[in-house]
């Protein structure tokens, strides 16, 4: 599926992508945004999170997800946060990231259940407020 968002040409967003040869197998983007965490903090919001069904479960979408977290601190990011869809959740905790307990929702644009889950990405980071 092709997604577009009219912050993709921006020059703050930042889109990693992981390919296998030519084929662009995992994506991963992410807009500065204001936290519903901690909103002092300079976060970025995870979207458009997906690997491709044929090659999940190899890995690859933890390996984006890494690769972005040192992509994004050096940019001054302290925490990514996102909406994300229940039925993920489990690999969001699998790489390091936290429930916002109480903030399950349904999403506007799929009608499905997601939960605001969020990850620090400084060492000795205040905790979620909310
Ligand atoms: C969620 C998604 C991005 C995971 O990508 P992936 O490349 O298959 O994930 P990985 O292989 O890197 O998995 C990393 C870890 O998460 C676990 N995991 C992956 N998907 C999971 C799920 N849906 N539920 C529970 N655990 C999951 C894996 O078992 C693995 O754990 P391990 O390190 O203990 O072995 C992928 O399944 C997907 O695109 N799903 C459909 C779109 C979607 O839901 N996107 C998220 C929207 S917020």
């Amino acid at each position: 599926m092709v997604v577009a968002d009219p912050r993709d040409d921006e020059s703050t967003s930042v889109h990693v992508g992981g390919f296998e040869g030519d084929r662009l197998v995992v994506s991963a983007t992410f807009y500065p945004s204001t936290s519903p965490v901690n909103p002092g903090r300079a976060a970025y919001q995870l979207r458009y999170m997906a690997t491709d069904v044929d090659v999940q479960a190899r890995g690859y979408g933890a390996r984006v997800l890494a690769f972005a977290e040192e992509e994004l601190r050096a940019l001054g990011a302290e925490q990514v946060w996102a909406n994300g869809r229940d039925s993920a959740l489990g690999f969001y905790l699998a790489v390091g990231w936290s429930i916002v307990e109480g903030s399950q929702h349904l999403s506007l644009e799929t009608q499905l259940p997601h939960t605001v889950i969020f990850k620090e990405l400084v060492q000795g980071a205040a905790t979620a407020t909310s």
